[in-house]
């Protein structure tokens, strides 16, 4: 064949070239032109695509031969272009293309094609008409449905019908700075635009119109793909699975959506931003490759990874609490995909109870499917979930599993928080009812045992029913106890809490006393550190007024303040604040504060009844001591104002004495006068109340009193006399023969005053050492100044100063009543024995259901006939109080 056409090229150009020499006519041309159209798919840009032949006889050129291919848009050239063909290329078919800006349709395009060699051009041209688009009834716009993007320049044509004239063409939602309209035939205008705006997602309307009618096409501008972030992993290691993020909207229409292969298969799911796809997942690092192609571009993601170390498992399944006791679980689950079970997983396991509680535990092992969850509260209800990932390259945890609830067993309680509170002679033993997760199951009640602790073997018990949370003892006041409490459900009784009650009697009496001011709610209470405070501070606080409302809290070592912030704290009511030193033994009593909250104003007529005396020319103006009840602040002292008739002010006095019960306006004239007397408090003057005082003559009031004076006396000696009558074979046998002083009727046994006041002093006669050993009598006062009392001698007595409050002892005194049977007639002795100072007597006291009194030993509720029984004894009472200034007391 190769020597066959060498030959006939030999030949051919021998006689061509002689030929040409001949006639200078070059005859070699093109032949079998062929012009399609091509629309490639993804940009939809027609291409024009010429091929031709060279003639047979142009075998014989020897040199390059050139085409001229030329282009005309409505007969006006457009492009020309030459084609250079080598002689090796001649007998080849050679091909051409050209993309148009315009669309074919427009308008008429030409092809025109001819050769020249050596500067001869052939006679001979080829032609080829694309024919345009002919409009018929409407106009018609091109291109149609074509993507363009934004910031391009597109061209649009409108194809008229023959005889008609644009009127109108242009973008819609287009500005026309932004676009050039001309004619290139007698039929086509031509609108050139740039691009700003990406489409709504329905396309951007190009319209064109006649008078007549009126046509549109649509285009679609928007981006191309900007998917990026391409991240792969696997599930299962079947399987991979590749992630990435899409970045703007492309705003192409459904049928131009970006599309989407990985690792050059398509993905199904690819507009989720996902795709997987089966395969077996291998050990080492390799590329993921996804393309992301629309009609307006393509772009390429990569991803190196081994994807063994980025399994994403699967949440488990069928997760359930098998073994429930009452503090453990034992968890079992399955894994969906059996190559889990080949992995070293760790697992997190999520308990929660409600927003209270919420934790989490972590556990590892090959193939887990199983867990023991411990330190879980008894008799609680908990839901449980699971999620878990590969223990060596943790990559992402799974999701996490369906929740699951389960409910742990019963326990016995946890153990109490035992307090106690001295009241009313009384030990209060007090604990905290327990929380919903501290019982562990339903309370029936609690157990109490108590013994001094000296004398183990003295163990006395009983019980109080749920939810009773106190229990007042009467304890030997000279000895120390151990009490210790128990809650009990139907799983058993808890250990025991045990608090220490102390020996009563100061050993030393010097207490810290102050007062506090509350804040924002509460009391923010700070201390000194004591060294005695081995297991930290025990802080209470309760009302000073009332029987209940105990309540304290328990401070590390460590610290030495602490905020005290409860719903129960009241403002303008008084409460009585104290810190303990917890101790091994029985705690110490360090500090006390005495305050409000915050301090209310005085309602009026606070001191009513107020009364007037006319002493002279003076008023005295006298009230009741205001109890701590009706102090809803502290009272610094009291201010009388008094007006005349005329309303004029006459007097001011103030007194800063806050335990005052009288003010004295003198040197008033003769007349009639209304006066007030008011608190004086931190937040001003309250508690107004106001008198009318009428001042007489002094002549008219002096014989009134004289003569009141003389009947009052009368009186009094007669009953005396009648007294001392009837009863004088008592008195002689009572005090005979020691006692020289004046004698008392049994009447008035025991009222307070002559209880406690030193009138009978016999101190020569009773060492202390015997009244140490009798047995007492604990007198109660009957007087409203008890309010200030406190039961602890220590703490009350301070309670009685309001001003600067320093630390200060209590002088040990006690007055004994020696006991006269059978007349009963008391003898009182003013002793140095150690004294217990009586409590605050509390009116409509709850707790006399629980009062345990002590089967052996001392009874310290002992009546008058009890007293009889003891002929011999002496009683002391006990009344330090009354040896305090009571003016000062609040
Ligand atoms: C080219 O044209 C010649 C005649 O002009 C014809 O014989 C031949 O078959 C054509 N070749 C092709 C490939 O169409
Ligand atoms: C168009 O011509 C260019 C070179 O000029 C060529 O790379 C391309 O493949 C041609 N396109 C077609 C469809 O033939
Ligand atoms: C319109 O014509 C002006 C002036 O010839 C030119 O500056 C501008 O770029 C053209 N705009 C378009 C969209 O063709
Ligand atoms: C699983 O991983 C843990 C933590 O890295 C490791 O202590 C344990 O030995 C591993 N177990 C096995 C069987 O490889
Ligand atoms: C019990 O519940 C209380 C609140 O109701 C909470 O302060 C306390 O921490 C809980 N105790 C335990 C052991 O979860
Ligand atoms: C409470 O007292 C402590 C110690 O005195 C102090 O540091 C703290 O600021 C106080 N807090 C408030 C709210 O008063
Ligand atoms: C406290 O004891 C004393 C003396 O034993 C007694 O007089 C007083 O009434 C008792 N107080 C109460 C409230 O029981």
């Amino acid at each position: 064949m190769i020597p066959w056409l060498l030959l006939v090229s030999l030949f051919c150009n021998s006689a061509q070239d002689g030929h040409s020499e001949e006639d200078g006519v070059f005859h070699c041309g093109s032949r079998n032109m062929t012009v399609k159209t091509l629309t490639q798919n993804t940009t939809l840009k027609q291409t024009i695509l010429l091929t031709w032949e060279d003639e047979p006889s142009c075998v014989s050129v020897r040199d390059v031969l050139m085409y001229e291919l030329e282009l005309l848009i409505a007969n006006k050239r457009e492009h020309w272009e030459e084609v250079a063909v080598t002689p090796d290329q001649i007998g080849l078919t050679h091909s051409w293309n050209w993309t148009s800006h315009l669309a074919l349709e427009c308008t008429d395009h030409t092809l025109r094609l001819s050769s020249r060699y050596k500067n001869q051009t052939s006679g001979r041209k080829r032609e080829h008409t694309i024919p345009g688009h002919e409009a018929l009834g409407m106009p018609q716009v091109f291109p149609r449905d074509k993507p363009f993007e934004v910031g391009s320049r597109a061209t649009f044509c409108c194809v008229l019908p023959t005889g008609e004239v644009l009127d109108k063409f242009y973008l819609s939602g287009s500005s026309n700075s932004h676009w050039n309209e001309s004619q290139i035939s007698t039929h086509t205008h031509v609108l050139t635009v740039d691009l700003s705006q990406p489409s709504s997602a329905s396309g951007t309307d190009v319209k064109c119109a006649t008078k007549k009618s009126h046509n549109g096409a649509c285009a679609y501008i928007g981006y191309p793909p900007a998917d990026q972030d391409l991240s792969c992993e696997t599930r299962d290691l079947q399987s991979i699975e590749c992630l990435w993020t899409v970045g703007r909207n492309t705003h192409l229409p459904q049928s131009m959506q970006t599309t989407y292969r990985l690792l050059g298969s398509e993905c199904a799911e690819g507009f989720k931003a996902r795709c997987s796809h089966k395969m077996q997942v291998d050990a080492g690092e390799r590329l993921w490759t996804l393309t992301a192609q629309n009609p307006l571009g393509t772009v390429t993601l990569t991803h190196m990874a081994d994807l063994t170390k980025r399994v994403h498992m699967f949440a488990p399944k069928g997760v359930k609490a098998s073994k429930v006791d009452s503090r453990n679980v034992h968890v079992e689950w399955e894994w969906a995909v059996q190559t889990y079970n080949d992995l070293n997983i760790t697992c997190q396991v999520n308990v929660r109870h409600g927003e209270t509680h919420n934790s989490t535990s972590q556990h590892v092992g090959v193939g887990l499917t199983s867990a023991v969850l411990t330190d879980l509260i008894p008799n609680w209800t908990y839901a449980m979930m699971i999620r878990c990932t590969t223990t060596q390259h943790h990559w992402k945890w799974s999701e996490w599993s369906s929740s699951v609830t389960f409910h742990t067993l019963g326990d016995v309680p946890h153990a109490l928080d035992v307090w106690m509170q001295e009241k009313d002679n009384k030990t209060v033993i007090t604990w905290k009812v327990p929380l919903a997760n501290q019982s562990h199951g339903d309370i029936i009640g609690y157990d109490i045992t108590w013994a001094p602790t000296k004398t183990p073997e003295r163990r006395e018990s009983t019980s109080v029913r749920h939810p009773k949370n106190t229990l007042a003892l009467s304890l030997d006041s000279m000895d120390e106890y151990t009490v210790s409490v128990t809650a009990r459900n139907s799983h058993g009784s808890s250990s025991p809490s045990a608090v220490t009650v102390p020996i009563l009697i100061p050993g030393g009496g010097v207490v810290k006393y102050s007062r506090i001011l509350g804040s924002n709610g509460g009391f923010n209470l700070s201390w000194s550190t004591s060294p005695s405070a081995s297991c930290g501070y025990i802080v209470d606080w309760y009302p000073v007024m009332g029987t209940s409302g105990l309540d304290w809290l328990r401070v590390p070592p460590s610290e030495t303040n602490v905020k005290i912030f409860s719903k129960n704290l009241e403002e303008g009511k008084r409460y009585l604040l104290s810190v303990h030193a917890c101790t091994h033994r029985a705690p110490v009593l360090l500090e006390r504060r005495e305050g409000y909250v915050k301090e209310k104003l005085i309602q009026d007529d606070l001191l009513k009844p107020l009364t007037w005396t006319q002493r002279n020319s003076d008023v005295v103006v006298t009230w009741k001591r205001v109890s701590l009840q009706e102090q809803p602040a502290f009272i610094q002292g009291y201010v009388l104002y008094c007006w005349d008739n005329n309303n004029r002010r006459v007097r001011n006095i103030s007194t800063d004495n806050p335990q005052a019960t009288s003010l004295t306006a003198t040197n008033l004239p003769i007349g009639s006068y209304s006066v007030t007397v008011k608190a004086k408090t931190a937040i001003g003057q309250c508690g107004a109340t106001h008198i009318n005082a009428t001042l007489n003559s002094l002549t008219d009031n002096l014989i009134w009193a004289i003569c009141i004076t003389l009947v009052t006396l009368f009186g009094l000696l007669s009953l005396f006399v009648i007294l001392c009558y009837r009863h004088w074979e008592c008195i002689k046998q009572a005090f005979y023969p020691p006692i020289p002083k004046p004698v008392l009727k049994d009447k008035l046994m025991l009222s307070s005053e002559r209880c406690c006041h030193p009138v009978f002093v016999d101190m020569s006669h009773h060492s202390e050492a015997e009244l140490m050993a009798i047995p007492k009598l604990h007198c109660k006062s009957e007087a409203p100044e008890t309010d200030c009392v406190d039961r602890r001698p220590a703490a009350a007595t301070n309670r009685y100063y309001e001003e600067p409050v320093e630390a200060f002892t209590i002088p040990n005194t006690a007055i004994t009543c020696p006991s006269p049977p059978p007349s009963s007639l008391a003898s009182l002795s003013l002793t140095q024995t150690s004294g217990v100072l009586p409590p605050i007597p509390q009116p409509g006291s709850q707790e006399t259901d629980y009062l345990v009194t002590r089967s052996n030993g001392y009874q310290p509720q002992r009546n008058t006939e009890q007293l009889e029984d003891a002929p011999e004894s002496l009683l002391p009472c006990v009344m330090t109080y009354i040896m305090l200034p009571q003016s000062r007391c609040e």
